[in-house]
């Protein structure tokens, strides 16, 4: 996985927005907002993950296909509100089996968009409370396991006033040792 900061040029939203030249966005950053990640290589990937699953009590799962072919008539609107800034209740655990996309979580305090360029191996979860948007890149397909604990909590709370007081959203600010 590759992480750097997204350039904010106005444009398609699955070219890479990379500055020129790029700002690598360093591990030590990416702990510091609480954004972690595992590389586990797909060929036998089940062991490990039914590993680290079994250790942070993710007792479900199940496999995401986004592509247009997969998803048909809802496709444009799907990719459309995941890419709208929100964040979610819980954990948003995702394990890249095949293609690859861009999660976008913001910085905080600087609320500067840092961008994390999946590709299948990647582990990554998204802390509950944390400000994100996902896209996929030009070759247009992800496919991905979502991992989760009992009842998947996936309501996209996109960024306003009233989620900017949500309770997730101020423990989670805590949790980095960043405002209330
Ligand atoms: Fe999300």
């Amino acid at each position: 996985m590759r992480a750097y900061y997204y350039d904010n040029v106005p444009g398609d939203q699955r070219l890479p927005h990379d500055y020129s030249p790029s700002r690598p966005v360093s591990d030590e950053t990416l702990h510091s907002i609480n954004v972690k990640y595992w590389q586990i290589p797909v060929e036998g990937y089940e062991q490990k993950i039914n590993a680290i699953a079994k250790e942070r009590n993710y007792k479900n799962r199940d496999t995401i296909n986004v592509s247009k072919a997969a998803m048909g008539e809802i496709y444009e609107d799907k990719i459309k509100t995941f890419f709208e800034e929100h964040m979610h209740e819980d954990e948003e655990i995702r394990y890249i089996l095949d293609g690859s996309g861009f999660f976008d979580v913001r910085e905080t305090p600087t609320d500067a968009w840092i961008r994390l360029a999946v590709e299948p191996g990647d582990l990554l979860v998204v802390p509950a409370g944390i400000y994100h948007r996902f896209t996929l890149d030009e070759k247009n397909y992800i496919k991905a396991l979502r991992l989760f604990q009992d009842e998947p909590k996936w309501v996209p709370h996109n960024r306003n006033e009233a989620t900017d007081a949500n309770p997730y959203r101020l423990e989670y600010l805590k949790t980095i040792g960043v405002g209330a």
